[in-house]
């Protein structure tokens, strides 16, 4: 029987909790597939971005992520040097498998390099967790999102606003509106923009079952941080200003810290110790055991894009440790508040939302089917 081929490339950490939702999707289609339809056959890239044990591999295993079929082993080089090796690498691998769509999620450099690998040799991508904007070119992943969109064919959007975001772009105008804007449609480009819901709204639903303590003593109550961005850890004077808070913090309420091997190494080659017990910097964790930490904590700090929404899902108030966020629907519900990296601004807003109360009854990222609408829209359009 022939089947539909989907070529999914991952590289990061937040990458491979999304595609562990949709590949889960893929396997309940594939076992509900009823005679005359076809199955999805799907090969997954890894380009090796992240490469720690605790950065990759527990991810697959906790997360029951098939093994991907490509390994292509490529990481810490510069941007360019590290996408140019990854679509080099990627392309080898289209050419070989001719899928029918190649799948990409968020932002990274493994993400640009995958949707533009593809384009160049024309097969069909689909973005996953389209049209966010941080509307900051100075972070690597707001150029990654960009462009990556302006090369997909299927773009799905988490939110209303990324939906927005693309129209104000140009992208998922419909035809009619198109033909004003473009000189030629000879090329048969049509993108389709789908509102899907937000994948990690589905992984959190479907693992909280499963939520494991991780191997340390925990505080009863506590702040979970996490800090990796390159506008934080490339910047001293941001770095340093942000610890300044948490120190300040620490006084009163203890900081757990599952420390990114990025801002680690910053650390390291600056010479800064941290030596409050009550910040305690840990390896990084698992998925299983963040999402315990999310049920314990009693706050979020955090300049990741996925543990602002993670705060919300597990109803936790998130500080924003960045000028701005993608996730602005966060904000405007007053659930979560961008603190930069000024140090009494982040100490203030952490006391303020220890005795604030919040309302996390909100309907934001759909309704927890986000990776099987996804396979749906893909089978339809094979
Ligand atoms: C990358 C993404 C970022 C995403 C983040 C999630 C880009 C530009 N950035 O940032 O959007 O939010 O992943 O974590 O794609 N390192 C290790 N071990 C690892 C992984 C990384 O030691 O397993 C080191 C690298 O060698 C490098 C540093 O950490 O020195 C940063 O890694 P890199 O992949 O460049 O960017 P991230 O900060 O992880």
């Amino acid at each position: 029987m022939p089947s539909i081929k989907i070529v999914t490339i991952v590289g990061a950490r937040p990458q491979f909790i999304k595609a562990a939702v949709v590949s889960r999707a893929i396997a309940g289609r594939n076992q509900g597939v009823a005679e005359n339809f076809e199955p999805i056959n799907e090969i997954i890239v890894h380009t090796g971005q992240h490469y720690d044990r605790n950065m990759s591999d527990v991810f697959f295993e906790e997360m029951q992520i098939p093994r991907p079929d490509y390994f292509l082993d490529i990481h810490e080089q510069s941007h360019a040097a590290m996408t140019g090796r990854m679509l080099e690498k990627i392309e080898e691998v289209l050419i070989k498998e001719k899928p029918d769509f190649v799948l990409v999620y968020g932002d990274t450099n493994t993400t640009l390099a995958g949707a533009l690998a593809a384009a160049k040799i024309h097969l069909k991508v689909a973005h996953v967790e389209a049209g966010l904007r941080s509307f900051n070119r100075q972070m690597p992943e707001e150029i990654n999102r960009v462009l990556t969109d302006h090369v997909a064919d299927i773009l799905f959007c988490p939110t209303r606003q990324a939906v927005d975001n693309l129209t104000v772009e140009g992208i998922g105008l419909n035809d009619s509106a198109r033909s004003d804007r473009s000189e030629s449609k000879a090329d048969g480009y049509r993108p389709s923009v789908e509102l899907a819901g937000d994948v990690m709204f589905d992984a959190a639903l479907y693992y909280q079952k499963f939520s494991r303590k991780p191997q340390i003593d925990l505080p009863g109550e506590f702040v979970l941080s996490t800090i990796h961005r390159a506008e934080n850890t490339d910047n001293l004077a941001r770095l340093k200003s942000i610890f300044g808070g948490f120190q300040k913090i620490a006084k009163t309420l203890p900081i757990v810290l599952p420390l990114h091997p990025r801002t680690k190494k910053t650390l390291q080659n600056q010479n800064i110790e941290i030596i409050d017990s009550n910040i305690r910097i840990i390896d990084p964790v698992s998925y299983l055991e963040i999402i315990y930490l999310l049920e314990k904590c009693a706050l979020v700090m955090t300049d990741s894009g996925g543990l602002q929404k993670e705060a919300f899902f597990f109803k936790k108030p998130c500080i924003t440790l960045r000028d701005e966020t993608e996730w602005v629907e966060l904000v405007d519900n007053g659930v979560n508040v961008l603190a930069g990296a000024d140090s009494g601004k982040i100490y203030d807003l952490c006391m303020e939302a220890m005795s604030k109360e919040y309302d996390f009854d909100l309907d934001l990222y759909g309704k927890g089917d986000a990776g099987e609408r996804i396979v749906r829209i893909l089978t339809d359009m094979a």
